[in-house]
């Protein structure tokens, strides 16, 4: 018995695909959604806050106003975050229900606060960490749920955005200053997508110590900015070289990306400000040549 549930586990963490195609006239009852919420209630989260709220959306002339609003969204990406690989939210119309995983910033009075100034920013960016990893959380045990239904989800980040947060807000009627860190469409799956590429265990598995040859450099990042991502995130193969064009795609690259080792001369680089993204590839390259 022990074992089917392993098994289980297994099948239900691989059907977690973020699928962007749903089975257009279906419908799902309002206990299996109850089912998928309780999920996300059972997530992990900072001081036991439980600093979420879900909004399950589905009645449809909510879902195709909710719809709406998401589609302004990639369009917004499509003319002011240009070159990220953004696919069409039309798909949101076949969802049977939305769930939206909004967080409530007043619970970070809950975690660690300094009690000497030295201490402030320190703990006050890891409460900020705290807040975000607990979101995370409950929307992963959401989208776990949804896969343990036979059902399929994606995870949408947009309604992080102000404005986006706004216009759902003003739908919703939630207060503003709490955000929509998860969107989570939720339908039959048009097409199977059970795998996406993920890096080979022994690349990304450190024992006991960090492993400096495992490292992947600045130049690898970039790399995956430029050329790789679109294909990473979209294709549903979880091993790059079964792509069918792996080595026009990777090129000198392919070591990095298929074997244990990504940086074989061991050596790391050195500190810098990561606040804001780094990378330099041809993709960042670009929108900062137009933003200047
Ligand atoms: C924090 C976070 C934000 C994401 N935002 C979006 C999003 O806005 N739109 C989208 O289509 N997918 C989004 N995704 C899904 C990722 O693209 C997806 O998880 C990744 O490509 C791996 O695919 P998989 O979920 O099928 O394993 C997000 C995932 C995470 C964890």
């Amino acid at each position: 018995m022990e074992i089917k549930k392993e098994i289980l586990f297994d099948k239900v963490l691989k059907k977690r695909r973020s699928v962007r195609k749903f089975e257009p006239g279906k419908t799902v009852s309002k206990g299996t959604l109850k089912r998928i919420v309780d999920c996300g209630r059972w997530a992990p989260s900072g001081a036991n806050t439980q600093c979420f709220d879900f909004i399950v959306i589905k009645d449809k002339k909510m879902i195709a106003s909710t719809t709406n609003i998401f589609l302004k969204q990639a369009q917004r990406l499509v003319d002011f975050a240009k070159g990220f690989p953004a696919v069409k939210k039309t798909y949101l119309a076949n969802t049977v229900a939305i769930i939206i995983v909004l967080g409530d910033p007043r619970w970070k009075v809950c975690f660690p606060h300094a009690s000497t100034k030295d201490y402030e920013e320190e703990y006050s960016r890891n409460n900020d960490a705290i807040f975000l990893c607990s979101m995370g959380a409950a929307i992963q045990n959401i989208q776990l749920g949804v896969a343990a239904e036979g059902l399929t989800s994606a995870w949408l980040s947009g309604g992080g955005e102000d404005t986006t947060n706004n216009e759902l807000s003003n739908l919703l009627g939630y207060p503003k200053w709490m955000k929509a860190f998860g969107t989570i469409p939720i339908g039959y799956p048009a097409e199977t997508q059970d795998k996406r590429y993920r890096r080979p265990l022994e690349q990304c598995l450190h024992w006991n110590k960090y492993s400096p040859m495992q490292y992947r450099t600045h130049k690898q990042v970039d790399f995956y900015e430029s050329t790789l991502r679109p294909f990473a995130m979209y294709r549903d193969q979880e091993k790059i070289e079964n792509w069918k064009d792996f080595s026009e795609k990777l090129g000198s690259w392919s070591d990095a990306f298929t074997k244990q080792y990504s940086n074989v001369s061991g050596k790391l680089e050195g500190d810098e400000d990561f606040t804001k993204p780094r990378s330099k590839g041809r993709t960042t390259r670009r929108r900062d040549k137009n933003s200047n």
